[in-house]
Order: structure tokens, then C-alpha cells, then sequence
């Protein structure tokens, strides 16, 4: 266990052993470590849960806490302190998890359960406006007429954080791949700020903290405005970002051209990580000092991708200094 050994003990003891998941680095980096929960492990936790659709999840909060807590008693409370220590341990801060023997389309119900249950052990999933619940399913086609890059599959969706344009904290990213047929491409890109080549240059520079205005679409159904810097620091001093290129408004030809470079220069880093997601495996990282983005595909006219995202805050340890939920 090495990965264990090597986290800081920030909010929780850790647990000299760990029980109901295996826990290791990535292939892609040490930052990213991979958590496995055997099959044994996920068939006890969907009898346990059973009794509750998702829909049960959907109109009672609590419930959400409730089978988080089944999932940990199953890994006997091991697993809660790993994923709190983890998502703002700044060394790592990303998994990359793989419930055993949910792989196929029609368990997507069991799905998003299991992935509820691991988020609502670090952190409460926000309210999705897109889908008006606190996770959203969507599919990515050969044809989009969508008005952002998120569903549209031939291109390279930017490396970015999530919930640039909204008032919530947004310190976790869930990315859940629920089906695949006939996908070539599409992996996840990953990029850890403390890997960007880039990154002392642009959080030097003066435009690294002035406040600019962040807008979204019409399919993001959010109505106001926001403005922030796209660098800020955390608890301890060290640079975080939240930026989104499409919805960046630079206010004048400095800013956009700033803004223009700092693209470039994430999008030319030699260090992002190209993750291949199973189906039924899901990626969750801290997103405030990771940055993530997706791999264009080869087009196929029946191509299906479908997808479940959550992003919420983090209800026990923190990255930011003044977050708004406490
Ligand atoms: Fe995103």
C-alpha cells in the first residue's frame, strides 16, 4: 500500500489496513490513484441498498448519506478517511475508481448509485441545473446540436475546471462512464496544475487575479453572471485556478490575449494524463487544482457515449480559504 503510506494524515487518521477495496497508483501517474472495489464489496453494498431506486435518492437528500455510510460499514470505515485525506491531499487529489462487475449499460441505476454512495462520503453532489436533479446523465452522438463542446464528439473538449459560471462551490468533479458502442478516442485528459509547465508564468502575472466575467449558455440554465480571478490560492498559499475557455468573457484585447496564451499553453502541456474510462468506472478529482478535458473520437454514425457527472463541495477537509459552504 504504498499510496497509503504516502498521504498525509490531514482531517482523519488513516487505517493501518484497508478493507473492501484495493487501493494503488494509476499507469498514468502516481497522482492518480486507482480504486478498485472487488465485486464481493459491490453486490453486498446493492443488496444493502436495494430497498431505494434512484429516484428515492433524487427526492431524499439524506438518503444519499445513508448509503454512503452502508458502502463505508461494508469497507469497515475504511474507506471514508482515503477519500477525505485524498481529494485535498495535493500530491494526488484524483482516483480513478472501478467498481467490479458494473460494466454494462443496463445496471446505469446501480451506477449512479455506487458513485452517490463514494461521493457522499467526502463531500454533498450540488444541485445540476441542466438536470434539474444532483447528477445528470447525458449521451454524446455522431451529430450534435448542442450549443457548447460538451456533447459534441470530433473535437477536443479543453482542458477547464467545472463550475466557473456558477455560485457554488465546485470542489469536486464525478465523471462516471455509463455506456460506450462503437467509441474510438474520447479519453479523458487530465492535467495537475502542479504539472503544467505553464503555471508559474501565468499565476505571476497581473492578470492571474483580476476579477473577469464568466457567462454560460443557454443549455446551462444559469442566468446570472459571475465574476472571479482564474487564479486564487488555497488554505495554503498554493495556486488553484477556475477557468472554463468558452465562457471566459475578456472585457478588452489584454485580457483576451492573456487568456488566448494561457489556452496555449495548457492545451501544449507534455504532461497531461489520456485516461481510458470503462464503462462503469468514473473519475473524481479535486477541481481545484486539476484540470480536465476530453480527447476527440473518431466519428461512426451509431456512436454512443453516455455519460453521469456530480460536482459538489467537500463536507469534511477543504481546499479553499473561504469556502461558502462550511
Ligand atoms: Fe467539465
Amino acid at each position: 500500500m504504498t499510496a497509503l503510506t504516502r498521504l498525509p494524515s490531514i482531517t482523519m487518521p488513516l487505517p493501518d489496513a484497508i478493507q473492501g477495496f484495493h487501493l494503488s497508483t494509476s499507469p498514468q501517474s502516481e497522482r492518480l490513484l486507482q480504486l478498485t472495489f472487488p465485486r464481493e464489496t459491490v453486490e453486498a453494498f446493492l443488496a444493502a441498498v436495494a430497498e431505494w431506486p434512484v429516484q428515492a435518492l433524487e427526492y431524499k437528500s439524506f438518503l444519499r448519506f445513508r448509503v454512503a455510510r452502508i458502502l463505508d460499514d461494508l469497507c469497515d470505515n475504511t474507506l471514508q478517511p482515503v477519500l477525505i485525506n485524498t481529494l485535498v491531499d495535493r500530491h494526488t487529489g484524483g482516483f480513478l475508481v472501478t467498481p467490479e462487475g458494473l460494466d454494462r449499460v443496463e445496471q446505469a441505476d446501480d451506477m449512479v448509485k455506487f458513485a452517490t454512495a463514494v461521493a457522499h462520503l467526502m463531500g454533498r453532489s450540488n444541485f445540476d441545473a441542466m438536470s434539474g436533479q444532483y447528477y445528470a446523465r447525458f449521451v454524446v452522438q455522431n451529430v450534435d446540436d448542442s450549443d457548447s463542446y460538451l456533447r459534441q464528439p470530433h473535437r477536443v473538449m479543453e482542458l477547464h475546471n467545472d463550475g466557473t459560471f456558477v455560485e457554488q462551490d465546485t470542489d469536486y468533479v464525478l465523471m462516471m462512464k455509463l455506456d460506450e458502442q462503437h467509441m474510438q478516442g474520447g479519453d479523458s485528459l487530465l492535467l495537475h496544475l502542479d504539472d503544467w509547465e505553464g503555471l508559474e508564468t501565468f499565476y505571476r502575472h497581473p492578470l492571474a487575479r483580476r476579477e473577469m466575467r464568466w457567462t454560460a449558455p443557454p443549455s446551462k440554465k444559469v442566468a446570472e453572471d459571475v465574476h472571479h480571478a482564474v487564479f486564487d490560492v488555497d488554505r495554503e498559499g498554493r495556486p488553484i485556478m477556475s477557468y472554463i475557455d468558452q465562457f471566459v468573457q475578456p472585457k478588452n484585447f489584454e485580457e483576451g490575449n492573456w487568456l488566448a496564451d494561457l489556452s496555449d499553453s495548457l492545451e501544449g502541456s507534455a504532461n497531461k494524463l489520456s485516461v481510458a474510462v470503462p464503462i462503469g468506472s468514473f473519475v473524481l478529482i479535486n477541481n481545484h487544482f486539476w484540470l480536465h478535458g476530453r480527447d476527440r473520437f473518431t466519428p461512426h454514425p451509431v456512436l454512443r457515449r453516455e455519460l453521469m457527472r456530480q460536482r459538489g463541495y467537500f463536507t469534511h477537509a477543504k481546499t479553499l480559504r473561504n469556502p461558502r459552504q462550511v
